[in-house]
């Protein structure tokens, strides 16, 4: 397995870490995603250590908490072998204060999310959103505090604009806080917007991609092809999970690409989508999903070789997309 630095701070990190959104599926909205159990869990992390991939992300919101509890449980007795990233800001409850990167809502869910996940430290904590009612100094000044007391080693953000991004690390800079060393963000061959603004902020400021939804929400599989009805799975199951609707020209042709470039290289189409994406300028990582012990090997031989400089560029040109102003102002 291949390791890289987690954007610009000290820590290696495997390539691929393992999502946690199919663990537990105890609403409605994560049911559609998965329902992985404790013993299933414990499976995919023996096959994801042996293979060495030891990154595991999750989120204090995921099938309510339920996700961070079964991680928690599957990781019993070897916590130390394990690099956890997890999130807040989204609601978790009823309350005005349920929500949001306050002081208030952070130090709550880091305590709820130590218990859940039945550790004393988390490696890296991410904002899952950004919050534009918090002052930034409050959201990074807690932030800092928490790195400082050892309850957090890492933070990261996630799904910010470039802007807030850029505003957020000179605000840490400006008041010496600790500083976001990488950015989650949606990145893949049928959503490519992270490389208009996202791209160069990481870029210029050494921040680090995690990239989720690789798969595009797992229609870059050759499951989905122009011409046949929709297999069973989370796309089928459509709702919030099945991602934001997609031009789907688009998505036949990507898949005709990696289709011809599966036949050239021996590799599926997944591992083609994925291995693209490491091919990709700031990617430390990307956040893989797996329903099942299958698709989690088929994934995990997505690293380790690399497509050549010629199967990229067909990949770019069929992916292309058409700027929006400003970027097409100068790039003709
Ligand atoms: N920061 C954020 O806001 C954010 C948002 C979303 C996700 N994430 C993180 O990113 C992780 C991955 O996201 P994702 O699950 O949406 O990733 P994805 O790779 O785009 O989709 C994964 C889904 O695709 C299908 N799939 C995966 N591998 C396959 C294979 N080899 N063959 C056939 N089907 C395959 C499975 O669904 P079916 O079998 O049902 O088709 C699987 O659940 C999450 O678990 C979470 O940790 C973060």
């Amino acid at each position: 397995m291949e390791y890289r630095q987690l954007g610009h701070s000290g820590l290696r990190v495997p390539v691929l870490s393992l999502g946690t959104g199919t663990f537990g599926g105890t609403n409605a909205f994560f049911k559609t995603w998965g329902e992985t159990d404790v013993k299933e869990a414990s499976r995919l992390i023996d096959i994801s250590l042996d293979n060495g991939l030891n990154f595991f992300d999750t989120a204090n919101v995921y099938s309510g908490g339920d996700a961070e509890r079964i991680l928690g449980a599957a990781l019993e007795g070897r916590r130390d072998k394990a690099i956890i990233a997890t999130k807040s800001t989204f609601t978790t409850g009823p309350d005005v204060n349920d929500s949001g990167s306050s002081r208030f809502h952070i130090l709550r869910e880091v305590e709820s999310s130590l218990k859940k996940l039945k550790t004393d430290y988390l490696d890296l904590y991410i904002m899952h959103g950004f919050d534009s009612r918090t002052p930034l100094h409050e959201t990074l000044s807690t932030l800092d505090q928490l790195v400082k007391s050892g309850k957090v080693r890492y933070i990261g953000a996630s799904n910010f604009t470039g802007w807030q991004l850029m505003k957020s690390l000179s605000v840490s800079e400006k008041l010496g806080l600790e500083k976001y060393v990488i950015h989650q963000a949606y990145y893949s061959l049928i959503g490519r917007d992270f490389e208009w603004d996202l791209m160069p902020v990481g870029q210029d400021q050494q921040i680090g991609t995690m990239v989720w939804s690789p798969l595009g929400w797992g229609r870059l599989t050759g499951k989905i092809r122009r011409g046949q009805p929709l297999p069973e799975g989370r796309i089928k199951s459509g709702g919030a999970a099945g991602g934001p609707e997609i031009d789907n020209e688009l998505l036949y042709n990507v898949v005709d690409v990696l289709t011809e470039i599966s036949k050239e290289t021996n590799k599926t189409v997944s591992q083609i989508a994925l291995n693209w994406l490491l091919q990709r300028p700031t990617v430390s990582n990307i956040v893989i999903g797996a329903r099942n012990e299958d698709q989690l090997r088929e994934n995990l031989g997505a690293v380790d070789w690399k497509l050549s400089v010629e199967q990229i560029e067909r990949l770019e040109k069929v992916s292309a997309q058409t700027p929006r102003y400003p970027y097409w102002v100068g790039a003709r």
